[in-house]
């Protein structure tokens, strides 16, 4: 993990409020692992005062790139989407515990939303895993994927595109084809995919999304439950990647 000022490569909208971001740092992106995240300052002042966790979405290890996909919704996301190329960024990284890739196993990856962001190297590293997406309307990166995997399926919630429904439908009737499941979207999402795995005995593990405030286990702002009713994990440092039994997403 290490603080540097990263310059900005590109920064362009890829979807309705979705952007896609390259930056630059030989030392991060050799450091990084899928499932990682970037603890990323908006804005050259103390406004807003905390940094924004955003998953590792692609890395060219060679080049020292490093793709982020973020979706728009409050301050300090506005202010990502305006960074121009040769801008510079002050991000800290690579944060948390990432996917424990196992080779020899059938595996799946299944994300909802903008939740496929830590998915996508997750499904280079794999090589051979099958993929399960979903949006509610329109569709971004799915290129990306079918360049890493031949079993891409799209789901849409409108019927834009792909079958129209949930992605977890098409996991649920294919569950007994896999070792190991892995996902990212949604808490409901991710609550229904945990039920499956552990119904049929198939090994999970889950990304897990909460509000940060340092980022480097200092704080408890991102405490969530764990599966021993007692005991809380910090997902910036305990994960934010879980094996489902350690996590309750009960309500
Ligand atoms: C480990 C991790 C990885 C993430 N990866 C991505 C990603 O790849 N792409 C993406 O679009 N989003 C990602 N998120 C969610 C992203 O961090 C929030 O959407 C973002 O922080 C919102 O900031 P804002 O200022 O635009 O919104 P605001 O709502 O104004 O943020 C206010 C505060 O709440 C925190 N916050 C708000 N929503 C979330 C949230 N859902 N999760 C965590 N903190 C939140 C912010 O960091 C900030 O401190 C990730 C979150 C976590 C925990
Ligand atoms: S964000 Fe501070 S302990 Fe996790």
């Amino acid at each position: 993990m290490r603080r540097e000022f990263c310059k900005i490569i590109s920064n362009f909208r890829v979807a309705n409020n979705v952007y896609k971001m390259v930056i630059e740092s030989k030392s991060i992106s050799k450091e990084a692992l899928p499932g990682q995240f970037l603890h990323i300052k908006p804005s050259q002042n103390y406004d807003p005062l905390l940094r924004r966790p955003i998953s590792i979405c692609d890395l060219d290890q060679d080049k020292g790139g490093i793709t982020l996909l973020y979706r728009v919704c409050g301050k300090g996301t506005r202010l990502f989407a305006e960074i121009k190329p040769g801008d510079n960024l002050d991000i800290i990284g690579p944060l948390g515990k990432g996917f424990p890739i196992f080779q020899n196993k059938k595996s799946a990856i299944i994300g909802g939303g903008i939740g496929i962001a830590p998915l996508l190297i997750l499904s280079k590293w794999l090589k051979e895993a099958d993929i399960y997406l979903g949006y509610k309307d329109e569709t971004y990166m799915t290129d990306e994927f079918m360049n890493y995997s031949d079993d891409v399926c799209i789901y849409t919630e409108s019927g834009s595109r792909g079958t129209k429904g949930y992605p977890i439908e098409a996991l649920e009737k294919n569950i007994n084809r896999y070792d190991i499941v892995y996902a990212c979207g949604p808490k409901q999402m991710l609550r229904a995919i945990k039920r499956l795995c552990e119904k049929n005995l198939v090994e999970c593990y889950l990304s897990m999304e909460e509000r940060m405030g340092c980022g480097i286990g200092a704080c408890l702002v991102c405490a969530c439950e764990s599966s021993n009713n007692d005991e809380y994990k910090k997902v910036c440092i305990d994960g934010p990647v879980f094996n489902s039994k350690e996590v309750n997403l009960d309500d």
